[in-house]
């Protein structure tokens, strides 16, 4: 009779995308282990992990993250990993203006392909390298309205705005 306040135990399949060297598998790293890792390989395919994130509610969401091969040769396989996928993330780095149109064009491919009331966040990373930033954050937040995505900047080394990311996708699910 509770059940309007009881907590639930969701579970989202979500996927990064963005070109390679964004940082895609550093804020994934951050999220799951807390680290971060200077000398991050590159991703070769794709690399699975999950983490469960408990909201004030109590409410648990059990994040199945796909994270993804940013490199061009790895690109046809990206509709495996956002096929059937509750949220994605497309990450760009806020000093290459090249990230950021790679991240429009991941944008354009989930809208065509992607489940239509999938969740979506455009996130630019590296935050922590402002005295090089080159895209406003101005110019990727009207983007992102225009889009139906949530805008944040993060930065998977100082772990600025990591955990809020997945919050903000946590708030958003059905
Ligand atoms: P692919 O797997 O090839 O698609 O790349 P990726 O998007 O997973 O990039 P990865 O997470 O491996 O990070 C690439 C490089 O960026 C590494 O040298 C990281 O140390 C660095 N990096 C990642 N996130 C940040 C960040 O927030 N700030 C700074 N300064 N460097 C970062
Ligand atoms: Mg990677």
């Amino acid at each position: 009779e509770n059940s309007a306040t009881d907590p639930k135990n969701l579970r989202v399949k979500l996927v990064l995308l963005g070109d390679s060297g964004v940082g895609k598998s550093c804020i994934v790293l951050r999220f799951v282990r807390g680290q971060f890792d200077p000398t991050s390989k590159v991703t070769v395919g794709a690399s699975f992990l999950s983490q469960t994130l408990a909201l004030e509610d109590s409410t648990t969401v059990k994040f199945e993250i796909w994270d993804t091969a940013g490199q061009e040769r790895y690109a046809a396989l990206a509709p495996l990993y956002y096929r059937g996928a509750g949220a994605a993330i497309v990450v760009y780095d806020i000093t290459s203006p090249e990230s950021f149109n790679k991240a429009q064009y991941w944008v354009k491919e989930l809208q065509k392909h992607g489940s239509p009331d999938m969740i979506m966040a455009l996130v630019g990373n590296k935050a922590d390298l402002h005295d090089n930033r080159s895209v406003s954050s101005q110019d990727a937040q009207e983007y992102a309205e225009k889009n139906n995505m949530f805008f944040i900047e993060t930065s998977a080394k100082t772990a600025d705005n990591i955990n809020q990311l997945f919050e903000e996708i946590a708030k958003r699910l059905p």
